[in-house]
C-alpha cells in the first residue's frame, strides 16, 4: 500500500528474491576451507576416544543419537562461514537434560573435551570443534515445554530453532524478542550463548533482559536449575547471566524461559535512500524522536553492499541507486495511525533532504521482500570467496569511518570493502572480502581495526561473540582484572577445563 499523502517511488518487487531459511547444511564447500589463523593452538592435554567411550555414548542414546558417519560430521566440523574444519570423530545428539548431564559427567571423569552446538550458524568460530572435541550437539532437544498466555513466557529446550518458536508465539498472539538472519537454522540455545543482538534490539533490548530463567548443565553433569518464570527475581546472584553470552564455556544450556510480547498486528517497512552517511545520521535522529513509541527496527545498508548483493544473488534494492540506504520498521496495531505517522516523519525527512527516493511496504509478502535485503547480505558476501568479517560498536559519529578509513589502507587488495548493520544500536558489520584468503590482508585489518575501536571506547565484538576467532584481541576491551577474573570463573567452574576449549579466554 503507498502512504497516500507520500509521493515516493514504489517500484514492483518482481526483482526481489523472498527471504528463504539459510539451510543449514547446504552451503557448505570445503575447497574453500581456509586454514588462516586457526590452527595456531596446541591441542590440551585430553584423552583421545576409545571404542570404551562409543560403547557409553551409544548405549546412552541409541544410533540415532549418536554420528560418526564422516560425510555427515562435515557439517558439524565445519562452520557457517567455512573458516575452519574441525577434526571430531563423534557428534552427539542428546535429547533431554538428563542425558547431557551423563554425557558431560561422563566426558569429566575420562578428560575429554567437549565442543556444545547450537545451529552452527555462529560466525566467530566459537561452535566447531579446534581439533578432536566432541561435538554435543542440541538438534534434537527441539521442544516447547510450556507457554504461559497471560505473561508469554515461552519454555521450551534450547535446541527450538528460532523460526520455530517465532511461528508458536505467533501463534498465540505473541513474538519473540529476538530475531536474526539466521533464525530458519539458528537455536535458541546458540542465541542466549552468544547474547544475540539481531533486529529487534532497538525495541526489546537484550537477551539478558529477556530470558527469565535457564537450566544448564555444568561441566561435571551437575544440572544447575536456574529456571524462572518470574519478571521479578532479585535473590542474590542471579547466576543464569553467566551462561547468556559465555558462549558454551561455563556450561550447556538445556532449557529456557522467554519473555515474549504481544505481537503487534499492524506493521510497516520503509527503505529510504541517502546520499551521505550525514543524512543517515540525520535520518535515524528524526525516525526516533518523531517515531518513539512505533519504531520495531532501524538497519542500514551501503551501496557496496546493495552491489554485493545484487552480483552474488541478483537481488535488487527497490529504490533508485543510492550511496547509503536507511530500513526502518514500525510496528503499532493501528494501520492508519501508522500511516500518518510515517508519512509525516518521511515528508519532513524529504523536505530536509535527508532521504531523496523512498518506498513502503505494508503487506507481509513485499515486508519481508524488503527485510530480505537486509537480512541476506551475509550469504551474499559468502559467495565471494573469503571473507573477513568485523561486528563492532562505535558512537554513531564515529560509525561509518572506519569503513572509509578500511578502504583507504586495503586499496584495491580485495574486491569488496561493504558496511551495513544494526544503526539503531551502534552496531556496525564492516565486512572485506577477496577470492582467497590473502594473509597480507588480514594482517592490514587486524588488530588495527580492534585498536581503532577500542581507542574510540567502542566494542570488538558488539554481538557474536568472542569464540575461537577473537579471543587473542579480549583485551581491546577488557582489562587484566577482568579477564583474570573470567579465568577464574572458568577453572571454578570447569577445572579441566573441558568445555569449549580454545574459546573467548585468551
Ligand atoms: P552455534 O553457532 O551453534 O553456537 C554459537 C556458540 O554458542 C558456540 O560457542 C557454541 O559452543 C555455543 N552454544 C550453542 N548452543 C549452546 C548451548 N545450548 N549451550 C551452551 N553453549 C551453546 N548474530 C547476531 O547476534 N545478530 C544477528 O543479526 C545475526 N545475524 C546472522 C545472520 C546470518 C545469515 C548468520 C549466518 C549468522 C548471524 N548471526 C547473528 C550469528 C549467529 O546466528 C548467532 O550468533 C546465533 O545466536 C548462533 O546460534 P546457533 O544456534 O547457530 O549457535
Ligand atoms: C547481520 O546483522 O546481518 C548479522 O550479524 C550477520 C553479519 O554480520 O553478517
Ligand atoms: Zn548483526
Amino acid at each position: 500500500m503507498l502512504l497516500k499523502k507520500f509521493s515516493f517511488s514504489l517500484r514492483h518487487f518482481a526483482t526481489i528474491f523472498t527471504y528463504s531459511s539459510i539451510p543449514k547444511h547446504g552451503l557448505l564447500c570445503y575447497h574453500k576451507i581456509h586454514k588462516s589463523k586457526l590452527s595456531s593452538v596446541a591441542r590440551g592435554k585430553f584423552n583421545t576416544l576409545t571404542s570404551k567411550d562409543i560403547e557409553f555414548f551409544s548405549s546412552l542414546l541409541g544410533s540415532s543419537g549418536i554420528i560418526q558417519n564422516v560425510e555427515e560430521l562435515d557439517s558439524y566440523n565445519v562452520d557457517w562461514m567455512k573458516s575452519h574444519k574441525g577434526k571430531s570423530s563423534l557428534a552427539l545428539r542428546p535429547r533431554t537434560t538428563e542425558e547431557v548431564s551423563e554425557i558431560l559427567k561422563y566426558c569429566n571423569k575420562q578428560i575429554l573435551a567437549v565442543c556444545p552446538q547450537g545451529g552452527n550458524t555462529g560466525l566467530v568460530g566459537g561452535s566447531i570443534p579446534i581439533f578432536d572435541e566432541i561435538i554435543v550437539s542440541t538438534s534434537l532437544m527441539n521442544k516447547v515445554i510450556h507457554f504461559d498466555d497471560n505473561t508469554g513466557v515461552l519454555q521450551c529446550q534450547s535446541g527450538s530453532i528460532l523460526e520455530t518458536l517465532e511461528n508458536f508465539a505467533n501463534e498465540k498472539g505473541y513474538t519473540v524478542p529476538v530475531d536474526l538472519g539466521a533464525k530458519g537454522s539458528c537455536h535458541i540455545g546458540g542465541n542466549i550463548s552468544t547474547n544475540a543482538g539481531g533486529l529487534r534490539f532497538i525495541r526489546y533490548g537484550s537477551l539478558h533482559g529477556n530470558i527469565l530463567g535457564l537450566k544448564v548443565v555444568l561441566p561435571n553433569g551437575e544440572i544447575l536449575d536456574c529456571m524462572n518464570t518470574m519478571r521479578k527475581n532479585n535473590t542474590g546472584y542471579d547466576l543464569k547471566h553467566m551462561f547468556i553470552g559465555s558462549e558454551g564455556t561455563l556450561g550447556i544450556v538445556t532449557e529456557a524461559a522467554i519473555l515474549c510480547y504481544p505481537k503487534s498486528t499492524e506493521t510497516a517497512v520503509a527503505f529510504l535512500g541517502c546520499n551521505t552517511f550525514q543524512d543517515v545520521l540525520s535520518t535515524a535522529k528524526m525516525v526516533r524522536q518523531m517515531l518513539p513509541e512505533l519504531l520495531s527496527s532501524l538497519e542500514m545498508l551501503d551501496n557496496q553492499s546493495a552491489d554485493t548483493l545484487r552480483d552474488n544473488l541478483k537481488l535488487t534494492v527497490p529504490i533508485a541507486t543510492h550511496p547509503f540506504y536507511v530500513l526502518v520498521e514500525i510496528s503499532g496495531t493501528d494501520a492508519q495511525y501508522n500511516e500518518q505517522k510515517l508519512n509525516e516523519c518521511l515528508s519532513l525527512l524529504m523536505e530536509k533532504n535527508h532521504i531523496s527516493d523512498g518506498t513502503i511496504a505494508t503487506e507481509p509478502s513485499r515486508i519481508k521482500a524488503i527485510w530480505s535485503i537486509r537480512e541476506r547480505i551475509t550469504e551474499a558476501l559468502l559467495k565471494e570467496g573469503h571473507g573477513y568479517k568485523y561486528d563492532i560498536s562505535l558512537q554513531l559519529s564515529d560509525f561509518y569511518k572506519i569503513v572509509e578509513v578500511m578502504r583507504e589502507r586495503l586499496g584495491q587488495k580485495v574486491t569488496r570493502c561493504v558496511a551495513y548493520g544494526h544503526l539503531g544500536d551502534g552496531n556496525l558489520h564492516f565486512n572485506a572480502t577477496s577470492r582467497t584468503f590473502d594473509p597480507e590482508v588480514l594482517a592490514l585489518i587486524e588488530p588495527f581495526i580492534y585498536e581503532w575501536t577500542s581507542e574510540r571506547k567502542g566494542s570488538i565484538s558488539a554481538e557474536h561473540g568472542i569464540g575461537y576467532k577473537k579471543r587473542d584481541y579480549l583485551h581491546y576491551n577488557k582489562t587484566n582484572e577482568a579477564i583474570n577474573l573470567m579465568k577464574s570463573m572458568k577453572a571454578l567452574i570447569d577445572p579441566q577445563g573441558i568445555l569449549n576449549p580454545y574459546k573467548v579466554l585468551p
